[in-house]
């Protein structure tokens, strides 16, 4: 199949929304990263998401709405009533923006988006294009990230046509997306709220609406405990090059590897490296980690090296995709370097 890209003005946008509209998918940019969007009316669509990304019809999509009001998402049948007061409170204070909440389903939404699952993740993305394309449709999109299914997300039109080049029929141009990671994930039908993938949106902000911040799901150790536990697949975001995370600051190199590095060093290491982000500035490290992945994959080293994350309010979300990404740690014993498999991988 033929990939155009279009840029995401009113011309594009009108084509996308001609596509969709007839039961196609097409890639959209959002704020977090680029999206594979269909129409969640349309079993077609949602069928064309999973075979195009190669994914597992057991790992359910994200619906996209065109308005950030869960109250007409319910009355439209998309979520079941009543729709509990701090998913209101929440969508209120992050909507549109990079928060996804957990809700129960309604019987709009079919259960092939929802892998069988009685729950529904929404969200109302904040990126311009993606919400003039909503509005026009007047509908929600299904929509994962557009990557072939375990890779790394794309956060460029030129990283889509990598993933998915060939499979789709169109991607819409809407430049570099302006945070990087995926949208945060909280579950609102657990007992308590807990976050289910950590992102932009930090418990920090979360707990100045709902009085507490919400726990971070523990991260599933297990091939067993990730397949019962959507979106908690240990093994994700990956590099095809296999990624070692350090457990300190690097001031030794490794003569056969490419660095990742988040801090300035006075020599930097001989081989290929990319400093993430300028000190002080987390968000741009998130920004570009993706991009750095996709470069350090494609330079031909035989390993990935990452410096351990400092802490900012990014680190948790940056942590989390590096961890998934990775194959196990690497250790300077003070004469050479350790490089350990990670467990359950
Ligand atoms: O930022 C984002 O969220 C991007 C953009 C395109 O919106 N989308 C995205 O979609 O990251 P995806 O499909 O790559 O990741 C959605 C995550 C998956 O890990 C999925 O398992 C989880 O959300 N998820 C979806 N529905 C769920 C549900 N009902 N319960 C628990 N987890 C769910
Ligand atoms: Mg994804």
């Amino acid at each position: 199949m033929e990939t155009r890209t279009l840029p995401a003005d009113p011309a594009g946008i009108a084509e996308a929304a001609r596509l969709l509209g007839e039961g196609r998918v097409v890639a959209f940019p959002t704020e977090t990263v680029y999206g594979l969007g269909g129409l969640a009316s349309r079993l077609d669509a949602i069928s064309e998401i999973f075979s195009a990304k190669g994914r597992p019809s057991t790992d359910p999509l994200i619906l996209h709405l065109p308005q950030p009001d869960l109250d007409k998402a319910a009355a439209d049948g998309w979520l079941a009533r009543p729709v509990p007061s701090k998913a209101i409170q929440l969508a209120q204070a992050f909507w549109p923006g990079p928060l996804t909440l957990i809700l129960k389903r309604g019987p709009k939404a079919h259960p092939e988006m929802t892998a069988g699952l009685d729950t529904v993740a929404v969200r109302c993305p904040a990126h311009p294009a993606a919400r003039a394309l909503l509005q026009k449709l007047g509908a929600p999109l299904a929509a994962p990230s557009a990557n072939r299914f375990g890779c790394i997300s794309p956060t460029d039109a030129k990283a889509v046509r990598e993933e998915l080049g060939g499979k789709i029929p169109l991607i819409l141009d809407g430049g570099s997306c302006s945070i990087g990671l995926e949208s945060t994930v909280v579950n609102l039908v657990s007992r308590t709220p807990e976050i289910l993938r950590p992102g932009a949106v930090t418990p920090d902000q979360m707990a100045k609406i709902l009085g507490q911040a919400p726990p971070l799901r523990p991260n599933a150790t297990s091939v067993e405990m990730s397949q019962n536990a959507p979106g908690q697949l240990i093994s994700h975001y990956a590099p095809q090059c296999p990624l070692y995370l350090c457990d300190s600051p690097l001031e030794i190199f490794h003569p056969e590897a490419f660095h990742l590095l988040f801090r300035a060093k006075p020599s930097p290491p001989k081989g290929s490296f990319i400093l993430l982000g300028q000190e002080g500035h987390p968000d741009s490290a998130a920004r570009e980690l993706y991009r750095a992945l996709r470069t350090a994959d494609a330079s031909g080293s035989k390993r990935i090296l990452v410096e351990n994350v400092p802490d900012s309010p990014w680190a948790e979300a940056i942590r989390d995709r590096l961890l998934r990404a990775s194959s196990g740690t690497a250790t300077w014993n003070g004469q050479t370097w350790k490089l350990l498999p990670r467990r359950g991988v």
